[in-house]
């Protein structure tokens, strides 16, 4: 079976919101899958302590009931770098234990969707193991999330340009928080001739966030054969 890392151009893009649409989509058509999110900085106090607010999103946004402990390995409580957040707390990020969950994971389910921190060179580990050297280890393809709106051209670019230079697959861009306006579908065909990236998926800007019109939106914009397509 096959799985995924998703990862953004940015921090805020939509990665959170892209592997809820993806996860919702596949387990809507019988798939068993799992969000996965190493390191969550940021974490929020819930009723079962330090929660991965990410966790909580993707869960809040789709019918999946997966423990927290599952989808998370690192919880962190400032929202910044997880290097720093990490070096703050006193927790010492270890590569092994991320990849050991992720192999437990992958032989349990159909897909893991993994969910990165940021966008590709962000520390885990201070001058030593970043987000980009954990997408190698992992061997998966990558989805690029990013946004729409003014600056997402070299935002994007580079992010893809630097993924394919260490030899990331990249599956698809998905464009998210799309408005309508002329400039964004400029950005989109731009990118799409400097990346000749094919696979496009572009989500709109939702105004309503209850769990029934967010998933409408998914499934009107990941076409189940489509998403399927990412993961052959
Ligand atoms: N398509 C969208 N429409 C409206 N709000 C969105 C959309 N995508 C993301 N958001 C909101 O923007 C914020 C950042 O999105 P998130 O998925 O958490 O980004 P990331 O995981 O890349 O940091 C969140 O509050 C999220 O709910
Ligand atoms: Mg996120």
């Amino acid at each position: 079976m096959s799985h995924l890392f998703i990862t953004g151009s940015d921090t805020d893009v939509g990665k959170t919101f892209v592997t809820a649409g993806l996860t919702h989509v596949l387990h809507k058509n019988g798939k068993k899958v799992c969000p996965y999110k190493p390191v969550q900085s940021g974490g929020e106090i819930g009723e079962t302590g330090l929660e991965p607010g990410d966790c909580k999103f993707v869960k809040n946004m789709t019918d999946l009931l997966l423990p927290y402990d599952l989808m998370n390995t690192y919880c962190l409580k400032e929202p910044i770098s997880p290097h720093r957040a990490a070096e703050k707390e006193g927790v010492h990020l270890v590569p092994e234990n991320i990849l050991d969950h992720y192999y437990f994971l992958e032989n349990k389910f159909d897909h893991v969707l993994v969910e990165g921190a940021g966008g590709v060179v962000v520390p885990l580990l201070r001058n030593s193991f970043y987000m980009y050297d954990l997408m190698k280890q992992l061997g998966i393809p990558a989805i690029v999330v990013t946004r729409t709106a003014v600056g997402t051209i070299n935002h994007t670019a580079l992010t893809v340009h630097y993924l394919k230079s260490i030899g990331i697959h990249i599956k698809a861009i998905i464009f998210n928080g799309y408005e309508g306006h002329d400039y964004e579908d400029d950005n989109i065909k731009i990118l799409k001739d400097i990346t000749q990236i094919e696979q496009i998926f572009v989500l709109p800007k939702v105004k309503e966030f209850s769990r029934e019109k967010v998933q409408e939106v998914y499934e009107k914009h990941l076409p189940f054969d489509q998403v399927l397509n990412l993961l052959k």
